[in-house]
């Protein structure tokens, strides 16, 4: 696809394109850092879903994984809304599906349903409210029941439950890259970079948000680091995260809890199957009505509450 273009045509025809069709580029902080550069807006689960009810561009190309992409879609009905690769998919969205969850449900039956974004439009349409890493205690504090059923993340989950006086009943469900940091890396990166403050995402294990000086999502991470006096930061969140903390920071140093902290599946998005979705109008996300209404009154829901 594409053989021969240098990525700085690849980029002149994305933009041409888009300037073409009406198109606006989201793009999440895990994305490849070609692909940051080009978004018109790059953001959090929870920023990127508010940017896209705001905007009036035709055209979403999508650059994250399924799940973000469809959440895109549920918002926004008239538009288009593309993912450049549709096998780019979210390991713990997979961890839980509609049989399941009707099935805890019935277990569960007085028990509100707060549904993480990392989970399907069908999970979504089964749920009472969405949340984000963002606001995942605001949204179960403030919904209308004391009694939760956290889905899908058990680490958010728990980071919840460690703050809230509610019951809360969590799912099974896990995010595969940040399971990978230990105790022990943690002990490893205090001794290499001491007083640097380790930042970390909740969907990390409870002993490694225990152990951390900030559990927040992408954006809150990127927002302490801003007013943050420290110089030095251990980063306990997916790679991406480093190119914009670095190109925002130019003198401060950022070092990753473990090295290898990279979701292969955001990686799947590149400057040619960008270019080739705008060409083509590929893939588009396409949700059976009747769940897209279910999942967007989840999804409403929690925008109301997150206020
Ligand atoms: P954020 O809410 O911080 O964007 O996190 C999304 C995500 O998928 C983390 O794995």
């Amino acid at each position: 696809m594409y053989t021969g273009l240098r990525d700085e045509e690849l980029v002149q025809r994305i933009r041409e394109l888009k300037e073409k069709k009406n198109a606006i580029i989201l793009a999440h902080y895990y994305q490849n850092e070609e692909i940051q550069d080009i978004a018109d807006y790059l953001g959090d689960s929870f920023g990127l879903s508010q940017k896209v009810t705001s905007t009036d561009a035709d055209i979403i190309v999508f650059c994250g994984v399924k799940f973000m992409a469809e959440t895109a879609a549920i918002l926004s009905p008239g538009k288009e809304v593309l993912i450049p690769d549709p096998t780019a998919g979210c390991s713990l969205a997979d961890t839980v599906n509609v049989e399941e969850l009707r099935r805890m449900k019935r277990e569960y039956p007085d028990y509100c349903v707060v549904t993480y974004v990392n989970s399907t439009a069908a999970v979504k349409a089964e749920s009472d409210v969405c949340c984000t890493s963002s606001n995942a205690l605001k949204i179960v504090e403030a919904v209308d029941s004391d009694k939760i059923l956290f889905v899908p993340d058990r680490n958010i989950g728990m980071f919840v439950t460690r703050q809230t006086q509610k019951e809360v009943v969590v799912w099974d469900g896990y995010c595969k890259t940040h399971f990978l940091p230990d105790i022990d890396d943690v002990k490893r990166v205090r001794e290499m970079y001491p007083g640097a403050p380790l930042l970390v995402h909740p969907e990390c294990r409870p002993e490694i948000s225990a152990l951390a000086d900030f559990t927040g999502s992408t954006a809150a991470i990127i927002r302490y680091v801003r007013e943050s006096d420290f110089n030095t930061f251990i980063i306990g969140t997916e790679e991406g995260i480093m190119y914009q903390l670095k190109k925002e920071n130019t003198d401060r140093r950022f070092y990753p809890l473990i090295p290898d902290m990279i979701c292969h599946d955001m990686k799947k998005i590149t400057l040619e199957k960008v270019l080739y979705s705008l060409e083509n109008n590929e893939y588009r996300i396409e949700i059976e009505e009747e769940t897209r209404e279910k999942a967007y009154k989840a999804l409403q829901k929690m925008m109301e509450l997150a206020g």
